[in-house]
């Protein structure tokens, strides 16, 4: 059964003061806190078993390499890939996207070329496709959304044609919330022959994916706004797409065998994994994904839904306050601003509240522009957090309104 009272009991930080006052985290969606599942594992893993993988005939080698499979089994596992092998550790979604960017870019993208971007993508998921664009001279061309914050997926046909390479869009806006449907756009972009690659930062956590359902090619998520470690993330590819691309960083672990005549790479996904990976970060987002099939997603997703109407309904009881997206659908992400406050008087405000809020651009500044703003507030509800909460925040904007204005 899905209780957020014992949830919260296995997050330490949320028990927490600030200021003399109860921590209210609603950033969740910047990092979102670590279960003790992850912690242990982690510690224990540093404190009694630490040895690199891949790399030792001795038994603590051995061990750490099995956990580190194992981990990639797991998170295989629950994003629905077809294989283990389909699953490269990386050190983020940001990495994540560079590195298809930049290998599979770099080889099946040229002049006269087209990307797709959505204008709902935070950075991660736009710089690196512009980078591309510029060295190969290729075109990018935005899928915009409208002003609830929807996908404008009907001007698909006008901007997908046989120069199109490559669609990038987000599972879930970090921004509004907006949780697009992807089958047309997957359809539409399979359909000219192109690939999609899809950001999951939010939407592995709002939801989840069957990759193989969905059908996209790539998808990217970070470790540590799913309940795991930083500096650890995940890039799912097709195995025939990862085998057609060389390898985007040299170093150990991705050869098969090294002279200064010739070198040969590794099969997938190693080929791509170059270095020592970070197989304690891996190891704990593995835990984070086993955290995760605890529960039924149901529950999760009605336990946030539920946040994310009583934190609407809260909100829009205060006098000048906007909601930015309203898509049919949205996940638990609310951004707001307040009339004639700026958004970090308000973020700083709350914070002495105890209540902390994202506020600026949430690395998104095109989902800024379309709204003729600077920045926004952004509350981000996820399974630990609670009405009372939510009741905090709101009570914490009427005050900071009284305050500032
Ligand atoms: N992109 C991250 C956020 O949404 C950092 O806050």
């Amino acid at each position: 059964m899905f209780s957020v009272d014992d949830i919260r009991r296995e997050f330490p930080v949320l028990g927490r003061e600030v200021y003399g006052r109860p921590l209210v985290y609603l950033d969740s969606g910047a990092t979102a806190q670590k279960p003790l599942q992850v912690l242990d594992t982690v510690d224990r893993l540093m404190r009694e078993q630490n040895a690199n993988i891949h790399r030792g005939v001795h038994f603590l080698s051995e061990e750490m390499t099995e956990f580190y499979e194992g981990a990639r089994a797991r998170i295989a596992g629950w994003l629905g890939a077809a294989e283990k092998e389909e699953i490269i550790f990386t050190s983020g979604a940001t990495a994540s996207l560079n590195t298809v960017a930049y290998a599979w870019g770099d080889k099946f993208v040229g002049p006269g070329d087209n990307i797709v971007v959505s204008e709902l993508e935070h950075h991660s998921n736009i710089v690196p496709w512009q980078l591309l664009a510029e060295r190969k001279g290729a075109e990018i061309r935005v899928l915009p959304f409208d002003d609830e914050g929807a996908l404008r997926t009907d001007l698909l046909p006008s901007l997908i044609d046989s120069r199109t390479r490559a669609v990038a869009v987000t599972q879930a806006s970090n921004t509004l919330g907006t949780r697009p449907d992807l089958r047309p756009v997957v359809d539409a972009a399979h359909a000219a022959g192109a690939i999609v690659v899809v950001d999951g930062c939010q939407g592995a956590v709002h939801g989840g994916v069957d990759v193989r359902a969905l059908d996209c090619d790539f998808y990217a998520f970070s470790g540590h706004k799913l309940y795991g470690p930083t500096g650890i993330g995940v890039l799912y590819g097709k195995r025939a797409l990862l085998e057609s691309m060389p390898p985007f960083m040299g170093g150990g672990d991705m050869v098969d065998r090294v002279t200064f005549a010739r070198t040969t790479f590794a099969p997938v996904p190693l080929k791509f994994e170059a270095g020592t990976a970070n197989f304690i970060g891996a190891i704990g987002l593995g835990e984070a994904v086993a955290f995760m099939q605890r529960f039924d997603p149901a529950e999760i997703e009605a336990h946030e839904s539920a946040l994310l109407r009583h934190a609407e309904a809260r909100l829009r009881e205060i006098d000048g306050l906007r909601i930015y997206g309203s898509a049919p659908g949205k996940c638990a992400i609310v951004s707001f601003n307040v009339e004639g406050v700026h958004p970090y008087d308000m973020g700083m405000i709350l914070d002495k509240l105890g209540i902390a809020v994202r506020t600026g651009q949430h690395c998104a500044e095109p989902v800024m522009d379309h709204f003729g703003v600077t920045g926004m507030c952004r509350a981000s509800l996820v399974l630990y957090n609670t009405l009372a909460e939510v009741d905090a925040l709101a009570d914490g904007v009427r005050r900071a309104v009284r305050m500032l204005r």
